[in-house]
């Protein structure tokens, strides 16, 4: 199973596009894949001084989604995350989510969730396309904290969405055809 994590407001925008692009190179090369689209997930409260109980028990005190994410990344064989450039960076959604999970997961005595899984990274900058690789080099060491194996780094802009959604459909059939490397 292939997880696809989706952070934009927008049902039908780039990011939705570059999202049913790696489901369909998954299908494509035989593969299953589930769609997150985490239009709900909440921010972290920051909890006690700083560190809050997720360091030791690598469960947030939120009652959302995020358990469900850390069961599937753990379970899986591949992710793709799919952001938005917001500022150059990841959407504010999904670094709740890369802010949560790596929280729970950096120090997870059973070690990370996504320690060894491979993943690509797809920013979609529908503006300038300025910040696309600031985005990307934050998902990258977000994966480095992780254990997570960032394969590919795709940068979406409107300059280049019919070439880079192909890219990605691509990039996701040579996942799930081991196509990657998946040791140093
Ligand atoms: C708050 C905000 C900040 C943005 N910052 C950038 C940016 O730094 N660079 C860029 O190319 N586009 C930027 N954009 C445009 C988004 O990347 C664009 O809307 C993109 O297509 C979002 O994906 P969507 O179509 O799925 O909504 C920004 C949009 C918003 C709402």
């Amino acid at each position: 199973m292939y997880i696809v994590i989706t952070a934009s407001p927008n049902s039908d925008g780039l990011t939705a596009a570059c999202g049913k692009a790696a489901l369909d190179g998954v299908k494509q090369a035989g593969g299953q894949a589930e769609l997150y689209d985490i239009k709900a997930l909440e921010p972290c409260r920051v909890c006690g001084n700083g560190w809050g109980s997720c360091r030791d028990t690598s469960k947030c005190v939120i009652g959302d989604v995020l358990p469900e994410l850390q069961a599937k990344l753990r379970e899986c064989q591949g992710v793709f995350l799919v952001t938005p450039v917001y500022f150059g960076q990841p959407a504010e959604r999904m670094k709740y989510f890369l802010d949560r999970f790596r929280r729970c997961e950096a120090f997870n005595h059973e070690g990370s969730a996504a320690s060894g899984k491979q993943f690509d990274l797809i920013a979609a900058a529908g503006g300038s396309g300025n910040g696309t690789a600031t985005c990307l080099t934050e998902m990258e060491s977000w994966c480095r904290a992780v254990g997570a194996i960032a394969q590919e780094r795709i940068g979406v802009t409107r300059f280049n969405r019919e070439p880079a959604l192909k890219l990605i459909e691509d990039a996701a059939a040579r996942m799930v055809k081991g196509e990657y490397f998946t040791r140093f």
